[in-house]
Order: C-alpha cells, then structure tokens, then sequence
C-alpha cells in the first residue's frame, strides 16, 4: 500500500497510509473503533475504491480491479460481520467458494472441503444449514470458505469477535495451524489474541498509521498507550 487513503464526503477515514507485508508474514492491525482498519482491509480486498494511493499484490499494480479479479489473484479475507451463505449447508459454503470460475468443482474439491471443514473444528457440523451454527461456527466456517479460494493473502477482520472465551482459544490455535505460505493481516481488539499471534503489529489511529513494530516494541510504545487511552480494546 502505497500513500492509501480513503475519504467519505468530508471524513478521511483513511490517510496516507503506506505499508508492506512480506510473503507469510503475521500482521496485526489494531487501534480504536473509527481508526480505519476495515477501511483499509476493504481497500485492499478490492470491495471499496481508495481516493488516494496505490496498492501492489505480488508485484502488480491491483488498484484498478475488483475484489472478484483480486480473489483469484490470492485475496482471502473474512468479515467483521459473518458473511455466510444461511440456507446452504456449511459444506456447500466451502464447496461454493472452492469451485473455479466457471462453476465446476476442483478435482477432489468435496474432500478438500470436508478437510477445510475439519481443519476450522466443523466436521460434525458439516451437513447443517450455515444459519443454523452459532456466531462462532459462522466465523469458522467463513474462515474455511475464504481458505477454500487458495489465498496467498488472508484479511482478518475482527475474527475473535463476539466469540466466547474457549472459542477465542480455539481460534488462537486455528490462526497458528493457518499454512505459513500464506501471510495474513488480522485486524482484532482481543490483544492477547494479537500479541500471540503476530510477527510485527501496525497500530492505526483516526486514519493515520501510528506505529508499526514488533509485539514487544508495541507492548512498550506510549504511542500505542496513547492511541489506545479513553478506549477499552
Ligand atoms: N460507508 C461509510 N460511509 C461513511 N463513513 C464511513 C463508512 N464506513 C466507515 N466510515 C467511517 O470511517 C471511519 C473509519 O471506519 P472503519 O470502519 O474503517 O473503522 P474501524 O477501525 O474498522 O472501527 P471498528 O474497530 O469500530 O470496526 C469511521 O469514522 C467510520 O464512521
Ligand atoms: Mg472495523
């Protein structure tokens, strides 16, 4: 991302922001609700246009393309709010996103499925109605729809919310098992989940980017105290 920025009407929820992920690496991205973390995941996933500022994937300028055209480029990601499909069973939603653009399955895609489905704790679920899981089913099971397209690049947004405290752990360990070829940016308030999981973390605040650092250097930073006062994360 290069100078990124985002503007709606008169509000910049996004401003300059350049920043560079290596292939694999576990990026956080954290900061007050408002900072603009969605903004840039969406941004980069391809949903929403940047009013400034460029973005490369793998080398090739994406600025222009759609998230359809970045999704087969490499761009996973998942939402702050469960995107799922509710009357398809759990197994259909990972066999939806496996299957090629023109709508045939992959060779083997029902048993890449279900091993999807097993790998996120869904397997005994797996002929149930995607409106019928729980919350925390609903963020697993678009955890493996969006592993099913392959990604090089995973967007996490906010994935530990509204989870209870045994599901954030098994999140924790589902994020660790997560193949180390892909790299992922996972935008979370759940700091501990943050902390253990990430190689550097980048701390955003009213659209600019604050601070970009190691766990320990973020841990100490009175920026990021600051950036984070009169809020609870
Ligand atoms: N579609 C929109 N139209 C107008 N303003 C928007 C829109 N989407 C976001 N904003 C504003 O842009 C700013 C950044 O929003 P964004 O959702 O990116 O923040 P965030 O860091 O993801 O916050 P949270 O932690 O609450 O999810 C906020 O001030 C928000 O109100
Ligand atoms: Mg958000």
């Amino acid at each position: 991302m290069h100078g990124l920025g985002r503007r709606y009407g008169d509000l910049t929820a996004l401003d300059d922001v350049s920043l560079r992920l290596e292939p694999g690496e576990r990026r956080a991205l954290i900061g007050p609700n408002g900072a603009g973390k969605s903004t840039l995941l969406n941004l980069v996933a391809g949903g929403l246009r940047p009013t400034a500022g460029k973005i490369h994937f793998g080398g090739r300028d994406v600025t222009s393309l759609g998230a359809a055209r970045r999704a087969r480029l490499g761009v996973g990601r998942t939402h702050q709010h469960p995107a799922v499909w509710s009357s398809l069973s759990a197994l259909d939603n990972v066999l939806v996103a496996g299957r090629r653009p023109w709508g045939r399955l992959r060779p083997g895609g029902r048993d890449r499925a279900r091993e999807l489905l097993a790998s996120v704790g869904l397997d005994a679920v797996a002929g149930t109605h995607a409106g019928a899981l729980s919350h925390g089913q609903r963020r697993q099971l678009e955890l493996a729809v969006a592993l099913a397209g392959e990604p090089r690049l995973l967007l996490l947004d906010e994935p530990a919310a509204g989870l209870a405290p045994p599901e954030v752990e098994l999140l924790a360990g589902l994020l660790a098992a997560l193949p180390g070829t892909v790299a992922i940016l996972l935008v979370e308030h759940h700091l501990d989940l943050v902390y253990g999981f990430a190689d550097r973390v980048t701390v955003l605040h009213s659209g600019r980017h604050v601070h970009t650092g190691t766990v320990p250097e973020i841990r100490a930073s009175p920026e990021v105290a600051a950036a984070y006062a009169g809020v609870a994360p």
